[in-house]
């Protein structure tokens, strides 16, 4: 039972890294952390309140600050500003094996010459808990997942899913407050990842605790998180369930992140027409539907130049009668169940995906392909910054 808390968390490093040169003599610029006189900001200013058995997946790409936030809260690293609270206690300079929270990384860290048994019990003979107590509580959680029949082996003797389950058994003995995973799935090849992001559904079904979820894979982000966490140098840009982040992405940087094959981009015009807003590309002008509407006209946003939006899924190849726009099939991927099209529009690269249920004919590569879209699925970003002009 464990809400967790963390207002206004922040890291810096020491910033002592030489600054290194390219071959052409520029300064090569890893991240874009902010840098400040203190150091580096690996994580700035970061809120969120995470309620009791919640499962939070914190996502982005390498280098946001994901593993040093998580780091933070098992007590591995230090705080340099705000506060951490599990259940309303300060946590900041609690020492890590008082906070009651496992880790499970992606390196699995297990002990190489204990067996898997052993390698599980350690946690709880650190706490001199009584031999049939911890018999119980291994083999319980061998049975949660599955790995009974491997107690006696030696890690170097199971496959690469197998060591997971059992460092994810180590981490899960303990019955912990708070468990945190730091890619756990990374070091896994495609097919066992898909299996394990199953099992870590149904361990979560089973075992009652809090768990923080660390990823840079926006699948395994919008298939097991309640609520998602997307950061970028350090700073969280949108906290919400998969499907408002999916629906309502923020800005450009969340929009691309999430949805496989991402969002398509147009430049466009936001144009108002007899007080209604609607968008135009060329001679395709396009009415918002009502809720979009009423976002803007709350805003009282102004017509301008727009970076538009549409999903893949969200083109189609359907006339609504008016002008529709045109590009040239480069290839197509025939999935079975649908068929996605890459195209070229105006030298940018657009993929169109069309159900394969009821569809007519193939379009050809190198023949052009005309499409539209609805005025309820597009996105409406701000030239400049990016933001989603309707919130
Ligand atoms: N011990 C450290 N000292 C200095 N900089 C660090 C240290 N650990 C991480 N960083 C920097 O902090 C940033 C965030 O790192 P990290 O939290 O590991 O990102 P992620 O897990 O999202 O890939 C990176 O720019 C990284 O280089
Ligand atoms: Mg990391």
């Amino acid at each position: 039972m464990a809400s967790v808390t963390l207002k206004n968390i922040r890291k810096v490093y020491p910033n002592n890294e030489k600054k290194k040169k390219s071959k052409k003599g520029e300064p090569v610029k890893k991240t874009n952390l902010k840098v400040t006189k203190e150091g580096v900001l690996a994580v700035d200013d970061f809120n969120l309140e995470i309620a009791d058995k919640e499962f939070i997946v914190l996502v982005g790409p390498s280098g946001c600050g994901k593993s040093t936030l998580l780091r933070m809260v098992a007590g591995l690293e230090e705080i340099s500003g705000g506060d951490l609270f599990i259940n309303d206690v300060h946590m900041n300079n609690v020492a890590p094996k008082d906070r009651d929270i496992a880790m499970v990384f992606q390196s699995y860290a297990l002990y190489p010459h204990m067996t898997v048994y052993d390698n599980m019990a350690f946690p709880l003979k650190l706490q001199k808990m009584d031999k049939a107590q911890i018999d119980k509580l291994v083999r319980e959680a061998a049975e949660t997942l599955d790995i009974t029949q491997y107690l006696e082996r030696k890690p170097k003797a199971l496959s690469g899913g197998q060591r997971q389950r059992v460092a994810i058994g180590r981490a899960i003995v303990r019955n912990p407050k708070v468990l945190l995973m730091d890619e756990p799935l990374s070091n896994l090849d495609a097919k066992l990842r898909n299996q394990m992001r199953a099992e870590i559904i149904k361990l979560r079904k089973r075992i009652d605790t809090t768990f923080i979820y660390v990823t840079h894979d926006q699948t395994e982000a919008m298939t097991l998180g309640d609520r998602i966490v997307i950061m970028k140098d350090g700073v969280v840009q949108q906290v919400g369930t998969p499907q408002e982040l999916f629906d309502h992405p923020i800005n450009l940087f969340v929009a691309g992140f999430i949805g496989m094959p991402r969002m398509n981009v147009f430049d466009a015009e936001l144009i108002k027409d007899g007080g209604k807003y609607a968008v135009k590309m060329g001679k395709v002008v396009v009415d918002l539907d009502e809720e979009k509407q009423a976002r803007l006209a709350a805003k009282r946003v102004e017509p301008q130049s727009i970076t538009l939006g549409v999903r893949p899924e969200h083109l189609t190849l359907e006339s609504t009668g008016g002008p529709m726009l045109h590009g040239t099939v480069d290839v197509y991927e025939m999935m079975g169940s649908e068929i996605h099209y890459h195209v070229t529009v105006e030298g940018k690269d657009v993929i169109i995906i069309v159900p394969t249920i009821g569809m007519k004919d193939v379009v050809p590569m190198g023949s052009d392909i005309p499409f539209t879209f609805g005025g309820n699925v597009v996105h409406i970003f701000e030239k400049e910054k990016g933001t989603n002009l309707e919130f």
